[in-house]
């Protein structure tokens, strides 16, 4: 069943209905205001940090859900409506949502009066924009006020859930003209505040949550809304909201828009205000008046569409599947551009208080992220390693605002240091930047203790080097890639939390998950070594890699499959000889791709188990069978009842690992069919089954032994949407940077076609067709470049050259 439908011409998911089988959200926000968007106008805003400067309140756990949010509510003659539906729940004679890249439009009507809010926050200003649009379709002349909403938090959310005693006594607003400004902790000179504005002239206001919706009410029946005039209420505590209320009327067919502004300000030191309390206005003033008419924000949406068509010209496909076509040239991407933004801190399923941003995690984002942007992922580069120790360690995440490691959560994930190998040998061959290793880059945040970046990917080779157990594979420490595989951890107090128990360097608890990683990215760092001309070390990283690949081979091989790991007493885990997690899908995935086993022919026998013990129609579940009860020795992962999570689960980020994986062994079938069935557009029928969002993808689909098989949680913010656009542009549609230019290896089905990719490369456009008329999975016959044929598959950037005709001959 489907809740709505693609309009790929508008790059938009159009929402019909907005009893959505889970609030189906958007993000608006590029560079540092972001906002969280439902398609029932729930969400909330924040300033770069989810936890730190939160503009407005949002409660999880809420029931009903998702119920907060920038709201609009209508009364014409006693019946109250919203156009987002929430929270008044009305029916509606008319709704439509649709998500665009960085905006919403909510359109619905009652009664023949059309309603329509478009929120986006434009390019250059730190706010989002409300702008509704007020159609009267009916024959008459109609009277009816309007009551605009939103619940402001005090900045810190944590401390806006906790500390009553104090914020019930804090807040404090200030009214001027049509603007509501929130100034809560100003006094405290911390410089920065929010306000809310409408380009007119409002006839009243509230701005205390007590006095707008009355005792003992909610937000779905408003006392001055129901009493059709607000009250003047000015906050002083207690909990600040702002509200403008409007007597309108509208002639038979008039139109009339109202722009609504929430905003941040920080005023910059030398504009600091001159007595407490008194807040210096004029910066907010500035960009309300950006936005004052129908027609700026028309401009600036438009800016917003054009910015968004410019970034996705980088990649684009046309090939014979328009769910491919319309994954890759739009969601995919846009996806992975949030997830670069967000890391794993602000979704429907991560509150933003807890986690930051991940050293892993952004790592990988940046895959999927550095041909859009390359300049916004060198600076992240930059930050990301400077959380790293001088052993090569690194915090596990830092908080985006102050950019510093997170204490609390620490280091010791021992996968960590090579996911930073990853991404910088990504930004490199994207971008031909070897400057970048050049860069001094503090340790632990420390400026006084810095190292180039080079040496920062040195420490993190070297950092698995001098940590190997007895069967000379890397140590795993806390966990690697797995957060919930903790070998280490033998004892669990009740409260405790999984990770932050047991030390921090295992004594001997072994990962082939991380062999696997350091002969890819080992070799990776070599090949940079290689290109900086330092051979030496090239050399001394190649035989470290040769080490490892042996190392697996020899101890980490189960006779079908690669194993999982050895435990602290050294016993396997993921092997036949385990009664319950007898196979992991993740070295499988990655071992294959790192290249272990193809020429000893194991390559192709671990992947087959994978799709004999590990496949389902929805995905390739983690690990089979599931763990039944709770191992001491496991941790977390047994912890998760069977089917869910990582405990045999779909996780959806490693299934693109296997896809990748297939492509490395030639079977461009079974690529693309693993590709298929974790592809959110490819489930957008069973969206009554799937129940996330059918544009993006999720972090888990339930496994076989769960109750809900194929039904996904955990939507938007994973690693899979970065994995999920490198396996499906690099190594399927096969475009795939490199330092000296793009190399062209294409591993579809062989039914899959033609097709062609346009790719801007380093400023240059490639337009690229390929022509599969054998019909076969890989190889490729034949390459002409502007009319001449080139040897081999790498076509070679050429500095000046501007544009490069390319036709590939598959066979
Ligand atoms: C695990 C969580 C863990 C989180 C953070 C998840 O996949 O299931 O329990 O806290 O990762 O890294
Ligand atoms: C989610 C975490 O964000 C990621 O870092 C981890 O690799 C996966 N869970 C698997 O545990």
């Amino acid at each position: 069943m489907k809740f709505g439908f693609f309009d790929d011409n508008e790059k938009e998911y159009v929402i019909t209905t907005p009893k959505t089988p889970l609030p189906w959200i958007n993000y608006l926000g590029s560079n540092d205001f972001f906002s969280l968007y439902s398609n029932t106008s729930g969400g909330y805003s924040f300033y770069k940090d989810a936890k730190l400067l939160r503009l407005t309140r949002y409660r999880y756990n809420n029931i009903p859900t998702d119920n907060g949010g920038k709201y609009f509510y209508i009364n014409e003659n006693g019946t109250i409506w919203n156009p987002g539906w929430q929270p008044v729940k009305a029916e509606l004679d008319s709704y439509e949502c649709r998500h665009g890249l960085g905006y919403s439009k909510i359109t619905s009507s009652k009664n023949q009066l059309e309603a329509s809010v478009t929120a986006f926050v434009p390019l250059n200003d730190n706010c989002e924009i409300n702008q509704l649009i007020l159609t009267n379709h009916s024959n008459e002349k109609k009277t009816f006020s309007l009551f605009s909403y939103i619940e402001f938090c005090l900045w810190n959310a944590v401390d806006d859930m906790t500390n009553f005693q104090r914020n019930l006594s804090i807040g404090e607003v200030e009214v001027e003209d049509s603007v509501i400004y929130h100034k809560t902790e100003y006094r405290e000179r911390r410089n920065h505040y929010a306000y809310f504005s409408a380009n007119e002239k409002p006839d009243g206001f509230d701005t205390s949550r007590d006095a707008f919706l009355g005792s003992y009410r909610g937000i779905d029946h408003p006392q001055v809304v129901e009493q059709n005039t607000s009250s003047n209420s000015i906050a002083s505590g207690w909990s600040p909201i702002a509200s403008h209320y409007f007597n309108l009327t509208l002639e038979p067919g008039e139109s009339k828009g109202i722009v609504f502004v929430l905003g941040y300000i920080e005023n910059k030191e030398e504009e600091k205000w001159e007595s407490p309390g008194i807040i210096n206005k004029a910066p907010a003033k500035t960009v309300i008046e950006r936005y004052f008419t129908d027609e700026k924000v028309t401009t600036a949406l438009h800016e917003l569409k054009e910015y968004w068509k410019h970034l996705l010209s980088n990649y684009s496909v046309e090939s014979k599947e328009p769910k491919l076509n319309r994954m890759v040239n739009i969601w995919n991407q846009y996806q992975c551009m949030v997830t670069f933004n967000m890391s794993r801190s602000a979704s429907y399923f991560e509150s933003g208080t807890g986690r930051g941003m991940g050293f892993r995690d952004s790592c990988q984002d940046l895959l999927g992220f550095v041909h859009l942007i390359p300049d916004r992922a060198r600076e992240r580069i930059l930050d990301i390693a400077s959380t790293q120790f001088e052993d090569g360690s690194a915090y596990h995440q830092y908080q985006p605002l102050t950019k510093k490691g997170n204490l609390d959560i620490g280091s010791g994930f021992n996968d960590d240091p090579l996911w930073l190998i990853a991404c910088v040998s990504a930004y490199i061959k994207e971008t031909g930047d070897f400057s970048i290793l050049a860069e001094l880059v503090p340790f632990d945040n420390d400026k006084t203790n810095s190292a180039t970046l080079f040496e920062h990917l040195k420490r993190s080779l070297n950092y698995t080097i001098t940590h190997l157990g007895p069967h000379k594979l890397p140590l795993i420490g806390r966990a690697d890639w797995n957060d919930c595989l903790n070998l280490n951890c033998f004892s669990k107090e009740p409260g405790e939390s999984f990770q932050t128990t047991g030390p921090s360097e295992g004594p001997i608890a072994e990962s082939v998950f991380i062999a696997g990683m350091f002969v890819k990215y080992g070799k990776e760092y070599a090949s940079i070594c290689h290109e900086l001309g330092d051979y030496d070390e090239e050399k001394r990283a190649l035989l470290a890699v040769d080490e490892m690949y042996d190392a697996v081979l020899q101890s980490g091989w189960d006779g079908d499959w690669f194993l999982r790991a050895y435990d602290a007493a050294s016993e396997k885990v993921g092997s036949k000889e385990c009664s319950e997690g007898q196979i992991f899908i993740e070295p499988q995935g990655f071992c294959v791709l790192a290249g272990i086993g193809v020429k000893e022919g194991l390559a192709q026998k671990a992947l087959d188990s994978v799709k004999e013990r590990l496949d389902t129609k929805y995905g390739i579940m983690l690990l089979q069978p599931a763990y039944t009860k709770y191992y001491l020795n496991l941790g977390e992962i047994s912890s998760y009842p069977p089917g869910y999570k990582e405990n045999a689960g779909i996780f959806c980020h490693n299934n693109p690992w296997v896809s990748i994986a297939e492509t490395v062994i030639g079977r461009g079938d079974r690529a693309f069919e693993i590709y298929k069935k974790t592809c959110p557009a490819y489930l957008e029928d069973i969206s009554e089954i799937h129940r996330t969002e059918p544009y993006v993808y999720s972090q888990m689909i339930a496994g076989a032994d769960a109750a809900f098989h194929g039904e996904a949680k955990n939507s938007w913010l994973t690693g899979t949407a970065a994995w999920t656009f490198v396996n499906v542009s690099q190594f399927i549609l096969g475009i795939k940077p490199d330092y000296k230019g793009l190399i062209v290896d294409p591993c579809v089905p062989s039914n899959f076609g033609n097709y062609t990719v346009k790719r801007v490369f380093r400023d240059a456009e490639y337009f690229i067709t390929v022509k599969n008329l054998d019909s076969v999975q890989k190889g490729v016959k034949k390459i002409i470049v502007d009319g001449v044929e080139i040897e081999g598959n790498l076509i070679p950037f050429e500095e000046g050259k501007t544009t490069y005709q390319v036709t590939v001959f598959m066979g």
